[in-house]
């Protein structure tokens, strides 16, 4: 990410053994006994995180084929977050500025019923626990219990018209509860797009919470996106505004370098980073690197892209 202004040998190859070393030694540092962390994650993530609201699960699914989850400490302190600083332990320490209530995304453009969704009805509707493999493009990975639902049955209520194609998507701004907006760090706000079949396809959430309890401001309250077969960065935070768009809409890190991060973002080992090998990935809190899946390992999305060359659309 934002590594374009370090010089080509400080990546993140080198980055990122001692960021599992720091958060072995941070987690230890956080007072956790030694018998919590030999929880598996979800266990250990409620020890974690007796301040947030727990979130009434209609249904739960394991979709990263029964890889063990990430500690919730691990999720919840290593992020990228730029409104709130651009070190990966920055939006853990910052993000408590950001007031999550009242919370409303307005839905419009090329729909017939745009309208508003409040956060708080949204998190009284069905909701849903998937397991998810997520992969940044920075070559790390987790495996994270988000809670949601279903992009696709979220826009069908505002009755996208034949000219909408794409959907964007943007983030709160404001630089008073977002310090690091004040500098051009990035162009704000955050933006990101899918295409709407993209949008509309049942892997994608539309995510309020992770470990059964609502999200921490860190990792993007009170809603974000989850595509878990592409890079991170598509995973826009604290959404406040979704728009159904005939062009494909800008997104902010292919503003920032569009020879680096493409429209589609879709994980795959096959094309790598121009600074660096996207074949293996680290997932956090293991030493050893793995080989990185095509789509992240969710081939059932293959299908979206028939016909297209994924070196051009990458
Ligand atoms: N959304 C906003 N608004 N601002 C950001 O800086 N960073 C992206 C994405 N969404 C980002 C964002 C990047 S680079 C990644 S890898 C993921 O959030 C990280 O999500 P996580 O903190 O849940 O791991």
């Amino acid at each position: 990410m934002l590594i374009r202004i370090l010089p080509p040998h400080a990546l993140r190859e080198s980055d990122v053994t001692p960021e599992a070393l720091y958060l072995s030694r941070r987690r230890v540092l956080s007072g956790l006994g030694a018998a919590a962390l030999a929880l598996p994650g979800l266990a250990a993530a409620k020890a974690a995180a007796p301040a947030l609201a727990a979130l009434n699960v209609a249904a739960r699914r394991d979709q990263a084929g029964g890889e063990k989850v990430t500690d919730f400490e691990t999720v919840s302190t290593y992020n990228n977050y730029y409104e709130f600083g651009s070190d990966k332990d920055d939006p853990a320490r910052n993000a408590g500025s950001l007031k999550t209530r009242p919370w409303t995304v307005v839905v419009d453009g090329e729909c017939e019923a745009p309208g508003r969704a409040d956060i708080d009805a949204l998190i009284a509707g069905r909701l849903e626990e998937r397991i998810y493999r997520h992969r940044c493009v920075e070559a790390w990975s987790i495996v994270v219990p988000w809670v949601g639902l279903p992009l696709g049955d979220f826009l069908k209520r505002y009755k996208p018209t034949s000219k909408a194609r794409y959907v964007a998507f943007e983030t709160l701004y404001d630089p008073k509860q977002m310090p690091d907006t004040r500098y051009g760090v990035l162009d704000w706000p955050y933006v990101e797009g899918l295409r709407l079949d993209e949008a509309m396809h049942p892997l994608t959430m539309l995510t309020v919470g992770m470990y059964g309890r609502v999200l921490p401001n860190q990792n993007g309250a009170p809603l974000r996106l989850t595509v878990p077969w592409k890079y991170g960065f598509k995973s826009i935070k604290s959404i406040v505004r979704i728009r159904f768009v005939e062009k494909q809409p800008p997104t902010t890190w292919n503003r920032m370098a569009a020879n680096e991060y493409g429209f589609y973002s879709n994980v795959n080992p096959h094309v790598d980073h121009p600074r660096w090998s996207q074949a293996k990935e680290r997932r956090l809190g293991e030493l050893f690197k793995r080989d990185t899946l095509m789509f992240n390992g969710y081939p059932e999305v293959a299908s979206l892209y028939a016909g297209m060359d994924l070196k051009q659309n990458y």
